[in-house]
């Protein structure tokens, strides 16, 4: 890792224990703020993990043009990322997600191609996004970020459980919601290189149970139950599988933020609810961990802080 330029800033993100929201008898629970990273989110790490590891191996070089369709927060930290390393970034994106996230991508000098929606996320518009980044990176000079594909996306996670190790040592419970299941698997991956082997709990929005049920639906938590089996998820290194009502997460968002000054997405809220219920089963002794994937500034005007 570079560390004499901004890509220094990703990683070795704090960790707050949120005593008063343990159950009483139950098992502590911890929580790693990624929302400390350089553009407010955990997927700085899979940007710089994707990007330096390809450049490493000699499949991009300075001056080539990344290309991924997104509407979040992962062409963000692409777009940061492509920054610092002198490479161009293209984002397929699309008017149906929110115009803050496009702003950021411009104000890393990103190019943005905005395919026109009727303002909701639909698997047309999905397929048309994606099939328009396929096609700008067969051109030449351009490589494909592959967020859904690439091992280099779960890898870039594993410092994130090296760090947890390093800060608590022992670790009984990892939990956290699930979009494409890099950052909770690549998190395990980093756990068990330190020594930690900690039952793994995935969870996904009740609103769209795909992972329990097989039926998934529409939701409002944004970066998980993204409705199909998500790719980097290892069922075999899963103790279990949770839903958790958007609503009590987002209630959850709030009273993190007013109580304990964790300031986070759904997402946070949501891996939060979960992570209570958890203590109480595991008891006390024990120590659960979870994620606040990204900053609660990335959701104000929206439904959650409103
Ligand atoms: C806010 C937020 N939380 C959680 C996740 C899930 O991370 P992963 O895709 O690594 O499972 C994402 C991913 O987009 C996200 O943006």
């Amino acid at each position: 890792m570079q560390t004499d330029t901004a890509l220094g800033a990703i990683g070795g993100t704090p960790m707050v224990r949120l005593q008063g929201f343990e159950p009483e008898g139950g098992a502590e629970i911890w929580i790693k703020m990624e929302g400390g990273n350089p553009t407010g989110s955990m997927k700085d790490r899979m940007a710089v993990s994707v990007l330096t590891r390809a450049m490493e191996r000699g499949d991009l070089t300075q001056g080539d043009r990344v290309v991924e369709y997104t509407g979040g927060s992962t062409g963000t930290a692409l777009a940061f990322v492509s920054a610092v390393l002198g490479l161009r970034f293209t984002a397929v994106f699309s008017d149906a997600f929110s115009r803050s996230k496009q702003q950021a991508m411009d104000a890393f000098g990103a190019e943005v191609l905005v395919e026109p929606s009727d303002s909701t996320i639909t698997p047309e518009l999905i397929q048309r996004m994606k099939s328009r980044a396929y096609a700008l990176a067969a051109e030449p000079g351009s490589f494909y970020a592959d967020q859904f594909g690439s091992p280099d996306v779960r890898a870039g996670y594993i410092p994130m459980g090296q760090e947890i190790a390093a800060r608590l040592g022992r670790v009984d419970m990892l939990v956290s919601a699930v979009g494409t299941g890099a950052a909770l698997m690549g998190t395990a991956d980093g756990l068990a290189k330190a020594g930690q082997t900690p039952d793994v709990i995935a969870l996904e929005p009740a609103q769209s149970p795909l992972l329990t049920t097989g039926k998934g639906g529409p939701h409002k938590v944004e970066g998980i139950g993204v409705g199909f089996e998500p790719p980097f998820l290892d069922r075999t290194r899963l103790t279990d599988i949770r839903t958790v009502d958007q609503d009590a997460a987002f209630a959850m968002c709030r009273r993190l933020a007013a109580e304990a000054g964790v300031f986070g997405g759904g997402s946070t809220g949501l891996n939060v609810v979960a992570a209570i219920d958890l203590a109480r089963e595991l008891g006390p002794g024990k120590r659960v961990v979870t994620i606040s994937c990204d900053t609660g500034a990335k959701y104000l005007g929206g439904h959650i802080y409103g």
